[in-house]
């Protein structure tokens, strides 16, 4: 294990961005300044889905200790941050009044940012959604994408003048089949009905989100979405194609909506019966022009066939180390879909938008393990960019250990170390390390 990251920002062009995330949820306080209950503290509150039932009333307190925050992101030497805001912050119930003080709150974070030269990278929604729009079925129903384009131009009518960068969704994957079918986050279902009608839902949010956005004359508008390296547990035929289908789910349904305008005829296959009745003309809607792509990534899956219905998939670990999430290490995979994105988004730039690693860190002991996973993944997104991938920037997954959602707080993914008690911020071995290879000379 070693302290030092394995480059500068000189070994990148001028102009590459490093950045850190976050998401409002996982830091803020939702219970604090008046934002409306959110599904995620529904589904906290029902015994068996959240370690501890723990939620995000409290989290990092970042609604108070906001300044702190960033001066922690100028001091690391980071270009951008990606931040999130609470669509129930802003609309309490989802749709109609504005909670003033949620919109005040995040035109100070905004400016905060400015204030320290970082560039603000906005995404609408990430993951908490209003309780009151739950029960009308959330992204079930169709009318949320009208719902959502409401809100985004609420809040867009107040601080996109001073945004560098806007997506709508994050992770369309994780709000549709994560959520949807296999009921690991709210509204924890397991309906492939409810699946299809959800992932189309997305994208059309999506879209409506980008085309308000343009009204308002805003720009550098993109889409960020995770992906999960699919490889066959063994060499069998039967594995082979469950691996392709796997991946036609997870990592091409989203990019293909987005970028061609069409699902992936594998995938159709089986949500096709599903789908709401009339999806086909969404898809110009859904396939807006955008400026850029985010590519989540931290993992790589083994898939093997699974007898039974559609899709008939399971997912396995294989013998690479893994992190404190119990995910493997696995930098090909970001290599490889620096390339996938790269043929998807016709020329645009690409960014990594997420990447980084859970560790059971205690405050003093080096996150060695860390720095290493890092290294090994920006080492793989250079090896893209010599062979051509337009990546022009690079944002880690987190800057303070956070609500991992299902998995409650045990799970530390930042580059600074919260005690939960406490509150108290201390940066990580990481943290200095990144300092010191971001430094300008
Ligand atoms: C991503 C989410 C983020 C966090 C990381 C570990 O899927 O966008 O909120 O949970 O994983």
């Amino acid at each position: 294990m070693t302290d030092k990251m394995n480059f500068t920002r000189a070994d990148f062009p001028p102009g590459f961005a490093f950045g850190v995330a976050t998401s409002a949820y996982q830091i803020e306080g939702h219970a604090q300044g008046g934002a409306g209950r959110t599904h995620w503290d529904d589904f906290a509150a029902t015994p068996g889905n959240v370690v501890r039932a723990e939620n995000g009333a409290r989290a990092c307190d970042h609604y108070t200790r906001w300044p702190e925050d960033l001066d922690l992101i100028r001091d690391a030497g980071f270009d951008i941050y990606r931040f999130s805001a609470s669509w129930a912050r802003v609309m309490p119930e989802g749709r109609g009044a504005v909670n003033a003080a949620g919109l005040d709150f995040y035109e100070r974070l905004v400016d905060g940012m400015l204030a320290r030269g970082l560039k603000p990278a906005l995404t609408l929604y990430h993951w908490e959604l209003p309780s009151p729009l739950a029960d009308l079925g959330g992204w079930r129903n169709r009318d949320i994408a009208s719902w959502f384009a409401e809100y985004t131009e609420a809040l867009c009518r107040r601080i996109g003048d001073r945004l560098w960068s806007v997506a709508p969704v994050n992770e369309p994957w994780c709000v549709g089949w994560l959520s949807h079918f296999l009921g690991q986050h709210a509204p924890g279902l397991r309906d492939i009905r409810a699946t299809a009608h959800a992932m189309h839902h997305v994208g059309l949010a999506h879209g409506r989100a980008i085309q308000v956005m343009r009204g308002l004359g805003m720009g550098n508008l993109g889409a960020v979405c995770n992906f999960e390296y699919a490889l066959p547990r063994t060499d069998s035929p039967a594995d082979h194609a469950a691996a392709r289908l796997y991946d036609g789910i997870y990592n091409r349904l989203f990019l293909g909506a987005m970028f061609r305008g069409q699902y992936p005829a594998d995938v159709l296959d089986g949500l096709g019966p599903h789908m709401p009745k009339g999806w086909e003309a969404d898809m110009a809607t859904i396939a807006q022009p955008l400026d850029w792509l985010g590519v989540n990534y931290y993992t790589c899956k083994r898939i093997a066939h699974a007898p039974g219905p559609w899709p008939a998939v399971s997912e396995h670990l294989g013998d690479l180390p893994q992190t404190q999430m119990g995910w493997e290490i696995c930098p090909e995979g970001l290599h490889h879909f620096l390339h996938f994105a790269q043929s998807y988004a016709n020329g645009l730039p690409i960014y990594v938008t997420e990447n980084g690693m859970a560790n059971p860190d205690q405050p003093g002991q080096p996150d060695g393990a860390r720095i290493d996973y890092l290294n090994q993944h920006i080492a793989a997104a250079r090896r893209a960019m010599a062979e051509g991938v337009r990546l022009e920037g690079y944002i880690i997954w987190s800057l303070l250990d956070n609500y991992e959602w299902s998995l409650g707080y045990e799970k530390r993914f930042g580059l600074v170390h919260v005690d939960f008690e406490s509150l108290q911020r201390q940066p990580k071995a990481s943290y200095h390390a990144l300092k010191a290879a971001l430094a300008r000379s």
